[in-house]
């Protein structure tokens, strides 16, 4: 899922022969999940028609400050649209509207819009090789930058002209990764390595029967995605479960057995910068899995279990720098057992929720968690979604991870 899922994209097209590219532009915008918003300069729609975009764009073209061609005209509001933009890209940005902009002259709409919005602005620059070099236009561009606005190099190449220098705009599918790039790089967990664990896992009793729980792996995965979302890349290490992740940025590595689980984690667990195990591991699997199915001969069976690798309490002993966040899920003393469990497996943090709870625990879509640190503090949150709880300790984790 791309980081622009959900955005709200203003698209400013102003009058240059590049204008034609931003057609693909809103379409992979609109692929990656954003809803946008298209405004030209009224000349721009020399070089490309408003139906094109709106079409694309499942929205109308904004040119002027009322509709034209409205008898009963309507004000479009450049406040408004400013403020419901979560980012505005002005593609392309001729030296003409380079030069509006640095200097706050809004004699158009779209300008009008650029002063009103609050929201990062990304600009494309596209114009020939001597008007960009011309020191005006350079200046415009470090104004406009010195102003907090992105620049979206223009690249060398051959221009509309004929001739061959810099000035062509950024491909469409450059200025889409470029603003991924930069809004990845404004996440607080960019940069950061997360090792999930979820789901439970199955012990094998012969090669068809297993002894499992009810974990059904949600709040793992929420976890992940929460932590992709923020910018973290994430090892999601899953026992059975139907749930997907929905980030690239998240790796899955599907499991079967507690002994699975402890091996990949230990494997991954050196160069992540915090690891969170939600995951219901069983505590106890046969001593001896029968290598083919066992016939039902005798009126009863015993099957003798064995203790399974404590995964959080092994990395406990081994982390050095990583945050290390713990799950309890308890019956009775509660507050007690968890903090018992948060100093004998060395950890940072641990997730506490209390099967006494209506909604917390296994199965549903909701959850009541309190959080305990290392140093004791508890905060007690109330019954949330799964998504939100995963919010919550993810921002514990945030809070930590930098200081
Ligand atoms: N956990 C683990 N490996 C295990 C068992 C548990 O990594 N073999 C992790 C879980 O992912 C969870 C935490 O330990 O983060 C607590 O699990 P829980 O079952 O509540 O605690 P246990 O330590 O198993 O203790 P008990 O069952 O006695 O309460």
């Amino acid at each position: 899922m791309s980081i622009l899922r959900g955005k709200h994209i203003l698209l400013g097209i102003s009058a240059g022969i590049a204008a034609y590219k931003t057609a693909f532009l809103v379409r992979l915008f609109v692929k990656a999940g954003a809803e946008v918003r298209v405004i030209m300069t009224p000349s721009a729609k020399e070089f490309i028609t408003p139906l094109t975009l709106s079409t694309l764009s499942n929205h109308p073209v904004l040119t002027d400050f009322t509709d034209e061609e409205d008898d009963n005209a309507v004000w479009n509001n450049h406040v408004e649209l400013g403020l419901w933009a979560d980012l505005f890209v002005i593609a392309p940005a001729t030296a003409n509207t380079l030069s509006k902009m640095a200097s706050g002259n809004s004699d158009n709409f779209l300008i009008a819009t650029y002063l009103s919005a609050k929201c990062p602005v990304y600009f494309a620059p596209a114009m020939d090789l001597d008007m960009y070099k011309h020191p005006t236009t350079q200046k415009s561009l470090e104004t406009l930058q010195s102003h907090g606005n992105i620049l979206i190099p223009s690249t060398f190449g051959e221009l509309a002209s004929g001739l061959v220098g810099m000035g062509r705009m950024a491909e469409p599918e450059s200025i889409v990764e470029t603003i991924e790039q930069h809004l990845l790089e404004g996440l607080p967990l960019y940069g950061k390595k997360i090792l999930v664990t979820a789901g439970p896992t199955y012990e094998a009793i012969d090669p068809v029967r297993y002894i499992g729980n009810h974990s059904s792996g949600r709040m793992g995965f929420e976890i992940a995605n929460t932590a992709a979302q923020l910018g973290a890349e994430v090892i999601l290490i899953t026992g059975p479960t139907h749930y997907k992740a929905h980030y690239d940025s998240i790796q899955t590595i599907p499991i079967t057995s507690a002994r699975d689980m402890h091996d990949v984690a230990h494997q991954n667990f050196d160069a992540v910068d915090a690891a969170i195990l939600s995951a219901a591991v069983a505590d106890y699997r046969p001593k001896f899995p029968a290598l083919s199915k066992i016939k039902k001969k005798a009126a009863s069976l015993t099957l003798e279990l064995e203790k399974t690798e404590d995964i959080l309490a092994s990395l406990g002993e081994k982390k050095e720098k990583q945050i290390l966040i713990g799950f309890a899920l308890e019956t009775e003393n509660e507050v007690a057992n968890a903090i018992k469990k948060l100093k004998a497996k060395n950890l940072d943090l641990i997730v506490l929720n209390s099967l006494n709870d209506d909604g917390a625990g296994f199965g549903g879509s909701t959850n009541k968690i309190s959080i305990i640190d290392k140093d004791l503090n508890q905060k007690n949150y109330p019954l949330k979604s799964k998504s939100e709880v995963a919010s919550d300790i993810i921002n514990e984790l945030i809070n930590r991870i930098h200081a």
